[in-house]
């Protein structure tokens, strides 16, 4: 074949591709000329037979058509899907993306934060890396505190630690906010436990924070929480409040929420006491107020925080904490 009659099988060969119209047609034509018994393999194995002078410059023209007929084959090709996407039936239901779940914390946390806004609460934020002041000294927690003590507590360094608490956040908050602020902090926190059925390194709380220059009173701590038990666990669970002791808050209440399972009769869910522990609280402890500096004598307020975990645990059901950092599908599932 000479150069002249190559151009002229090149034209030829594109002019049948382009007029091919069914995917058998296509194949056919990339059989007849780059399959391996077709007419472009033929003629690269035929090339010692040119004359030496002209091989180069026929290479070059038999590559290029093999480039210019692989090209249209390839357009041809990808007509040929789109077609047959349209041709395909429209009413058939689509393809399913499984949809994942929320995680059980996520969605404590974001049902609380709902919760709380409708009582006129924000959310705040701070960070999991804390300064001794804003974790105890500022909360009115003294350098003797056991949960400043090294067994109990992540230190970098003197001043610097993990946080044990979500309550640096009211320290926070106060400071660069004046009065009324009404606020509450998700995060996680961090304590020297072993990990067990129910306890974790890292854990995560919601703190609460209402201070005001009119007076606030511990019927107003009751009053909310009362609404949150009802919200987040279903009608029927209210509050209790226990006496109890936190440096940040004077006086100082630990607060039950009645067991959601039996309703306060008494189940193995609760140790058949019909309640169930679920938060620390208290009015703010003046101390912490003049630490922010805010006058004590114009300010009254009071505070909260609770588990997350526990919340969580409580309310699906969760026997053991270890399975809310385990990523297991199997659990996650089930809270569809
Ligand atoms: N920070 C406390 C804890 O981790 C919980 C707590 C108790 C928070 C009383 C408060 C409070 O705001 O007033 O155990």
């Amino acid at each position: 074949m000479t150069l002249a009659e190559l151009e002229i099988a090149k034209a030829e060969s594109l002019k049948e591709i382009s007029a091919a119209t069914t995917g058998a047609a296509v194949e056919a034509l990339r059989i007849k000329y780059v399959g391996r018994n077709g007419s472009i393999p033929a003629l690269i194995k035929a090339m010692k037979d040119v004359p030496k002078e002209e091989r180069p410059a026929f290479g070059k023209a038999v590559q290029a058509w093999r480039a210019e007929v692989e090209a249209a084959l390839g357009a041809k090709g990808e007509a040929k899907v789109t077609e047959a996407k349209v041709d395909a039936d429209l009413t058939l239901p689509g393809r399913w993306f499984g949809l994942g779940n929320k995680h059980p914390l996520s969605r404590v946390i974001e049902e609380s934060a709902a919760i709380f806004s409708r009582l006129g609460f924000t959310v705040a934020d701070g960070p999991e890396l804390e300064t001794r002041f804003n974790n105890f000294t500022a909360l009115n927690t003294p350098p003797h505190h056991p949960s400043q003590d090294r067994s109990d507590t992540f230190w970098f360094n003197d001043d610097c630690l993990l946080r044990t608490q979500t309550s640096p956040v009211q320290i926070r908050t106060m400071m660069g906010n004046k009065p009324p602020v009404r606020v509450i902090c998700p995060g996680r926190t961090y304590r020297r436990d072993t990990t067990d059925a129910t306890h974790s390194a890292n854990f995560h709380q919601i703190e609460g924070l209402y201070v005001d220059t009119k007076p606030v009173s511990l019927a107003d701590l009751k009053s909310v929480l009362a609404y949150f038990a009802k919200e987040m666990m279903g009608d029927g669970v209210t509050v209790r409040f226990r006496p109890h002791f936190f440096p940040f808050t004077e006086p100082s209440v630990e607060v039950d929420f009645t067991c959601h399972v039996c309703k306060g009769k008494g189940c193995n869910v609760c140790k058949q006491s019909g309640w169930i522990e679920v938060a620390g609280a208290g009015m703010v402890d003046p101390r912490v107020f003049k630490h922010v500096g805010y006058n004590p004598e114009e300010v009254s307020g009071y505070a909260f925080g609770f588990g997350v975990e526990r919340i969580a645990m409580i309310k699906y059901g969760i026997p053991d904490i270890r399975w809310l950092y385990e990523n297991d599908v199997r659990f996650l599932s089930q809270l569809g």
